[in-house]
C-alpha cells in the first residue's frame, strides 16, 4: 500500500498516512518510510498502540541494530528491564512520580537542552522512535529543529570554517552545564565520542550540522573559542522558523533522524502529572568513520 506524507511544518516533519506499524514487514513499505525519513527528518505516526516488545520488533525491522544503554551503577537505572528500551518517563522503579530532588529527574531535565540522541557514543544514535504510553493532560511538547536547513542557511564563510572540524560530545558535559554532578567513576564511564561538525547523508547527499548541547569542545581549538563557536551554531540552528513543536496525542509514535535534526523536551508540571514515553534508538551504521578515528575507548552511556 502506498504511504503518503502530510507536511507538519514549512521546512520538514510529516504525518504519515494511516498504517499499523506492528504489521509492516515488507521491504517496499519500509523503503517508502525510509525515503520519507530522508526527506522530512521527523515522521509522526498516529494510533500505534505498541507494547514494548512490538516497539523493539519494529525498530529492528526499520534499521536493524539497536542502541542499548550500557553500564551498571549508571545514573539512569532502567525501569523497563531491557537496555534497548529508553525510559522517557517521570516514574521511579516503584511506578510513582519522581520527587523534585530525585537524582534521575535532575539528570533527565537536561533533555530540555537541544540535543541529538547518543551523539556521545560511537557509533552514534541514528533513528529514535518515541512511543506514547501515558500522555499527560497538559502540553508537554517535544520540539525538533532541522539541521539540514541549519547547514544550508549558514553563510559561506562559516561553512568553510567548519568544513573539516570535529567536536567532542559528552553527556556528562551537557548535564554539568546545568550544575549536575557526577562521581569520578561515572565520569570515567562517560568519556564521550568525537564526530565531524558536518555530516552528509550517504543516500540523499544532503549535508547537516551535527551539533548538540553535548559538545564539550571543538577538537584542536582553544576551549573558550570552541564553545563560542558551538553556541553560535546552536543559536543559528534553533531559530524559531526552523522548529517544529510536536503536541503529543495518545497512540503517537514519532521517529526522527538524529543526524538530520536536534530535539528537546519542553517543561511541564512533571511532579504532578504522569508522562510515559518509551524510546528505542538505532545505531548509526552508515555514517561511522571506517578508520575508527571517532572512537574513544570505553565510552558508555547511561
Ligand atoms: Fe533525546
Amino acid at each position: 500500500m502506498p504511504v503518503t506524507f502530510r507536511k507538519l511544518h514549512p521546512l520538514f516533519a510529516a504525518e504519515v498516512s494511516p498504517i499499523d506499524l506492528r504489521k509492516v514487514n515488507d521491504r517496499a513499505t519500509l523503503l517508502q518510510l525510509r525515503d520519507g525519513m530522508d526527506e522530512y527528518g521527523v515522521l509522526v505516526f498516529r494510533n500505534q498502540p505498541f507494547t514494548d516488545a512490538e516497539q523493539l520488533d519494529f525498530a529492528q525491522r526499520w534499521d536493524g541494530e539497536l542502541h542499548a544503554k550500557l553500564g551498571s551503577g549508571s545514573v539512569a537505572k532502567n525501569r523497563l528491564g531491557n537496555p534497548a528500551l529508553g525510559d522517557t518517563s517521570n516514574l521511579n522503579p516503584a511506578g510513582k512520580i519522581r520527587d523534585r530532588e530525585d537524582r534521575h529527574r535532575l539528570y533527565s531535565l537536561a533533555n530540555r537542552l537541544w540535543h541529538t540522541d547518543a551523539s556521545f557514543r560511537e557509533p552514534a544514535g541514528r533513528y529514535s522512535m518515541l512511543s506514547t504510553r501515558i500522555v499527560p493532560p497538559v502540553r508537554a511538547d517535544t520540539q525538533f529543529a532541522d539541521m539540514r536547513v541549519a547547514y544550508d542557511t549558514l553563510d559561506a564563510e562559516t561553512k568553510a570554517l567548519i568544513e573539516n572540524l570535529k567536536a567532542h560530545h559528552s553527556i556528562a558535559y551537557s548535564r554539568q552545564t546545568l550544575g549536575f554532578e557526577f562521581s569520578e567513576k561515572e565520569l570515567d564511564e562517560l568519556r564521550g565520542a568525537i564526530h565531524p561538525l558536518v555530516l552528509t547523508n550517504p543516500r540523499t547527499r544532503r549535508r547537516a550540522l551535527y551539533i548538540a548541547s553535548h559538545i564539550s569542545r571543538i577538537i584542536d581549538w582553544p576551549l573558550p573559542e570552541g564553545r563560542l563557536l558551538k553556541n553560535d551554531l546552536m543559536a543559528h540552528a534553533t531559530q524559531p522558523q526552523f522548529v517544529y513543536s510536536h503536541e503529543w496525542q495518545d497512540g503517537d509514535l514519532v521517529v526522527w533522524d538524529n543526524l538530520a535534526t536536534m530535539h528537546r523536551a519542553t517543561p511541564f508540571e512533571d511532579t504532578k502529572y504522569v508522562r510515559e514515553l518509551v524510546r528505542v534508538t538505532t545505531l548509526d551504521i552508515d555514517y561511522t568513520p571506517t578508520d575508527g578515528s571517532g572512537v574513544l575507548p570505553n565510552s558508555v552511556t547511561v
